[in-house]
């Protein structure tokens, strides 16, 4: 590490949030590995991939390991009803707002290891290594795993954060079912989760002093520009909603070419007109709007039957929320454009609209010096992909640490970030918590 063994001066009276001495705190490398490794093998399938669906087996398996691993680490362990998990160290002062640390261990189907494990593993390791070496700091300090981050069983993201900010609510999940027809809001009935009673896993805010989140990049820039830090400033926002078109089904080989209602092909043609509006609009002046159709669902789905109906999943992103709003109206004025021209019904399910979040500008800035002691080197930069912090933005000072992505590749088995990396994040996060968590209020 850059600033092993550097002494310290004491030259300067510096309040605690400004203080440039290095912290002699150093995480444990080979256990942080270690670590990451054990988890990722739960949920591993063909090629080295990783898939933990939230509330799937393997999902409630890592959490169970975590909750083992924290409890280890001799921290205070805390579970709130829909299974988001604490691991909380005392501070000096017990009574003050805590300083909140994690991601999640839910991954896509067929997903990497790193996203989101880097996270928790990260927060783990960080405030473990706090324990050990007896550092008192101010404020308490919370590990937090996140259940359901992950959009890919009910196309609804960030579900644990999205309950602990009190940002959620009944209408958002009317829409929130799997492949096989399980829909969200039962399995929150199930534990005990209602209306009525949602706001009840909401955290005070006045007991959180900051949220920080290590993950890894999942885009090119970094490695493009040779960078081993990414200090986030803002995270796009989905709007996601289902696109159903309604045709008619009917016999594959004795409907003429001309009289068929096929909604697939109209589908087919939104595809197209989605990729189309969003590259006009893709350019960072424009507000990166990016548009993905990521999933597709069709009736009566056989060889020898017309499709009748046609769902698709679309997904408009954009670090600027009018551009992401301009966008989402060009498309669905593009799909009832293509259902009149082809004579099918469409209809558009909302799923979520949510609005991009600035993380806090003094934590980034913290970021940066930390960096510059550190000698690394590192880029200031917006994320792409959602993230928990998105949501506790908005209860709290939320501040994002990036470590790098090779080739930029997430959501797939070809995911990888260094071991070198992945410490080095660590390391920054640690420093990070120190500096936060010692802050006068
Ligand atoms: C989370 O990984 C996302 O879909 O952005
Ligand atoms: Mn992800
Ligand atoms: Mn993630």
């Amino acid at each position: 590490m850059a600033n092993q063994g550097r002494s310290k001066t004491g030259s300067r009276k510096k309040s605690p949030s400004r203080d440039r001495r290095p912290t002699g705190v150093f995480i444990n490398e080979r256990r942080l590995i270690r670590d990451l490794n054990a988890i990722s093998k739960i949920g591993i399938g063909s090629g080295g991939s990783v898939t933990r669906l939230v509330f799937s087996v393997k999902d409630l398996r890592s959490r169970q390991l975590l909750i083992h691993l924290l409890r280890q680490a001799g921290l205070k362990i805390h579970i709130d009803r829909v299974g988001n998990i604490f691991g909380r160290l005392e501070g000096r002062n017990p009574g003050a707002p805590a300083v909140l640390v994690g991601s999640h261990l839910d991954t896509v189907v067929q997903g990497g290891k790193f996203d989101g494990t880097v996270g928790v593993v990260g927060a783990l390791e960080a405030v473990r290594t706090l324990r050990e070496q007896n550092v008192a700091l101010s404020s308490p300090v919370e590990v937090v795993c996140f259940v359901g981050e992950e959009s890919s069983r009910f196309g609804y993201s960030t579900l644990g954060s999205s309950l602990l900010a009190g940002e959620i609510s009944m209408e958002d999940l009317t829409h929130a079912v799997d492949r096989d027809g399980t829909k969200l809001g039962d399995i929150l009935s199930s534990m005990g989760i209602y209306w009525e009673n949602l706001a009840s896993l909401r955290r005070d805010p006045a007991s959180l002093k900051a949220y920080l989140e290590l993950h890894i990049e999942q885009g090119p820039i970094l490695e493009a520009k040779k960078k081993k830090i990414g200090v986030v400033t803002s995270i796009a926002a989905p709007t996601r909603f289902r696109a159903v078109f309604t045709g008619q089904a009917d016999h594959s080989g004795t409907t003429p070419m001309e009289m068929r209602k096929d909604a697939l092909v109209a589908a087919a043609h939104l595809i197209i007109a989605i990729e189309e509006v969003c590259l006009n609009f893709s350019q960072l002046e424009k507000g990166r709007v990016v548009g993905t159709v990521g999933a597709i669902k069709i009736e009566p789905g056989v060889i020898n039957a017309i499709p009748g109906k046609a769902e698709l999943s679309v997904d408009v992103r954009s670090i600027k929320a009018e551009a992401k709003d301009h966008v989402t109206k060009l498309v669905k004025g593009k799909a009832k454009e293509i259902a009149r021209a082809r004579k099918v019904g469409v209809e558009f399910l909302p799923i979520r609209d949510e609005t991009p979040v600035e993380l806090d500008r003094e934590i980034g800035v913290l970021l940066e010096e930390i960096c510059k002691d550190k000698g690394l080197p590192y880029e200031v930069m917006p994320s792409g992909a959602g993230h928990d912090a998105m949501q506790l933005a908005k209860i709290t000072r939320a501040g994002m640490i990036f470590v790098p992505s090779m080739r930029g590749i997430s959501h797939s088995p070809m995911e990888w970030t260094s071991p070198k990396d992945i410490c080095l994040g660590t390391q920054v996060l640690l420093d990070t918590i120190m500096r936060v968590a010692n802050e006068a209020l």
